[in-house]
Order: C-alpha cells, then structure tokens, then sequence
C-alpha cells in the first residue's frame, strides 16, 4: 500500500521531537503505511537528518499562520496561529489516502485499519464533540480541495484561530450526516477526557488505540528519570497515574529509539560547517536538559529504609554502607 500514509507536521525542533516519538510508536506496531512528515524552513538540518531515519518522506512547506489573535485568545493558545500549516497535507497527491496525526499523539497498536475509512472522518473533540478534533483525521490529497480550503479560510477564517476551526466549518455535516465518519473515542482519546469522565476511562480506557496529549502540557514539557522510569512530578505537574503512565510511555520511546538517533548523529567530524556543528550541539544539550535524573531527597530515602526497600544492588549495597560506617570508625 505504497500509496497511502500517515502524515503529521513540526514546524520547528520542539515540536519535531513529538513527531519522532509518534513515528517510531507506528514503527512499533508495523504499520505497513508510508510515514510523511511536512516541515517547515525553520526546522534545523540536524532534526531534518534525525527525521529522514523514521520517516519515509520529509517534506519542506511554506508556514501559513492564521494571525488570529483574536480567536487564539479565546482558545486560550496564542501559539497554534502555525496549525493552519496543516493544510498543506492536502497537496500530497503522491498518496491516495492519508491519515493525518498530530505531533502530540502516540499509538498504542496497529491502527491501519482507519484507511477503510473515507475522507473526512475523525473522532469527536471532548471539550464540543459535535466537533471532531483535528488531532487526528483521514483525508483525500487533493489540489483541489486544498485551494478550496485556502480560499474558505481567505473568506470565514476559523471560529478557534487554528485548523480545527477551520476544518469543522469547511466539512461541516460531519456532526450530522455519516456516522461512518465518526471515528471511535479510542482513536483520539485525549488525556484530558480520562480525568473528565473517570468511570468511562475505567472501563474503555483498556481498548485506547490512540493517545492525544491535547493542552499545553506536552509530553516534551516533563522531566523523566530513566532509572526509575517515572515522570518527575512537582508542584507543577498535575494528572491522574493514567495520564502518567502514557507519559511513561511516550518517554520510553522517546529514550530508547529516539535519543539515540540524536547521539549517534554527530559524526561531527563529517559535518560541514560549524555552524552545523553549534546546531547539533545546541539540539543535544536542550534536549538532555530533559533528562535529570531525580536527585535523591533525604526524607524519601529514609522512608524507603523504614518500609524495607532499600537498593542493595546499588547504593545501599554493603560496600557502600560499609565505606560510610569506615569514614565514622577511622
Ligand atoms: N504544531 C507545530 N508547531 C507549533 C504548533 C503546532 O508543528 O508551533 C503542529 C503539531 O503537529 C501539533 C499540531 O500542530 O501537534 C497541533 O498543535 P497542538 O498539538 O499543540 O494542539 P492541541 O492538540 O494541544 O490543541
Ligand atoms: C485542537 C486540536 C489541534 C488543533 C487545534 C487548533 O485542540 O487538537 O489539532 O491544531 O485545536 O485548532
Ligand atoms: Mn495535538
């Protein structure tokens, strides 16, 4: 199925990495689709070379910002003006059928049946699910349809400022006419549906195919300690240890296949330029900012000796405990 693909969009570095994760979780689950990235010239060559070793095409467009500071406000993200960048998929005509997927979004399994699905098909949004949520959709490439919905855009604009808006305005019977283009809840579940409606999460949460770390909070905003395998929470983090574990998740990935990729890249000597080599160095050093390990804190410790769990195999070992008890006895 050569011609069909999911598609997604980094329009800088940060966001990119987002992209990565989702890429390699379809990876993961063997998807036998194609894996198209849409980019834009502000993204740096380093994350371009990164890109090009998870996804099958990386595609430079053109920036559109909806400058719609107005509806932006009210959605409360004055950043996502850049979504409007989204609509470029439409001009992938190399493929006959795409499913698009945010960069903040993860797979838990194979989801290659959503190309039985017709064009424009898409899950409800949980904040107005008569809307459904531009996170993830199917759609047919088309030139056509593209100018369309440049020119829709041109004339209305969005009522949220961003693509969603937009979209839900431009395919505006999806609420009323084909149920077959209401995609299952578990193909976009957002991460703040599982605190809004607990009980629900409870009992469908298992069949989740999709998660969608919808919100400012992303994912690449946590710290996580690889040792432990947790996300770091402060008094800044919120979230229920469902939230958490998918956070887990995305981080697993993220550290296993996709730092890596980042580490191994630096042939430096191979690189060009310095300034390629500032770049990639700059990349690297942000992106291990991410990933202290968690500083031991006395009280916890103490309580983990109190309730007999202490790490014999690392710094409680004997040798350790017996070079303490030598500093007191010299
Ligand atoms: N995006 C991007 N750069 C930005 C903002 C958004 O590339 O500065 C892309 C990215 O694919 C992202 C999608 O647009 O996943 C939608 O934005 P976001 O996921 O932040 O919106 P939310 O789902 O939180 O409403
Ligand atoms: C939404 C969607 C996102 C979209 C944004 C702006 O919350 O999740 O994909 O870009 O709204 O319209
Ligand atoms: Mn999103």
């Amino acid at each position: 199925v050569a011609d069909q693909a999911f598609v997604t969009l980094g329009t800088d570095d940060v966001y990119c990495q987002g992209a990565l994760v989702l890429g390699q979780s379809l990876r993961n689950h063997m998807t036998s689709r194609k894996l198209a990235i849409l980019i834009t010239p502000q993204v740096s060559s380093v994350m371009r070379a990164v890109l090009c070793s998870v996804f099958d095409e990386v595609i430079e467009v053109d920036a559109i910002d909806s400058a719609d500071s107005m509806h932006l406000a009210l959605l409360e993200r004055p950043e996502l003006g850049v979504t409007f960048t989204k609509l470029h998929c439409w001009t992938l005509t190399q493929y006959s059928k795409c499913v698009f997927m945010d960069a903040d979004t993860l797979v838990l399994c194979n989801i290659d049946e959503l190309f039985e699905r017709e064009e424009l098909s898409a899950a409800p949004d949980s904040g107005w699910p008569d809307c459904f949520n531009s996170g993830v959709f199917v759609f047919r490439p088309s030139v056509e349809t593209y100018n369309r919905l440049l020119q829709f855009a041109t004339e209305h604009g969005s009522f949220d400022g961003g693509d969603q808006g937009l979209l839900n305005s431009f395919f505006s019977n999806w609420a009323t006419t084909d149920i077959g283009k209401h995609l299952p809840f578990i193909y976009n579940l957002s991460s703040s549906a599982i605190y809004t409606y607990v009980p629900a999460f409870k009992h469908f949460g298992r069949d989740a195919k999709v998660v969608h770390f919808l919100g400012s909070a992303k994912p690449w905003h946590y710290k996580y300690n690889p040792q432990t395998r947790t996300i770091m929470q402060d008094g800044s983090t919120s979230g229920s240890q469902h939230q958490f574990s998918y956070l887990v998740l995305w981080w697993k990935i993220y550290y296993a296949s996709i730092l890596p990729l980042l580490e191994k890249l630096p042939e430096m000597e191979d690189m060009e330029s310095q300034g390629q080599k500032d770049e990639t160095t700059h990349l690297i050093s942000e992106l291990s900012t991410q990933l202290k390990p968690e500083e031991p804190n006395a009280e916890d410790e103490r309580k983990k000796w109190e309730e007999g769990r202490m790490d014999y195999m690392g710094k409680d070992a004997f040798e350790h405990i017996k070079k303490k008890l030598d500093t007191f006895l010299k």
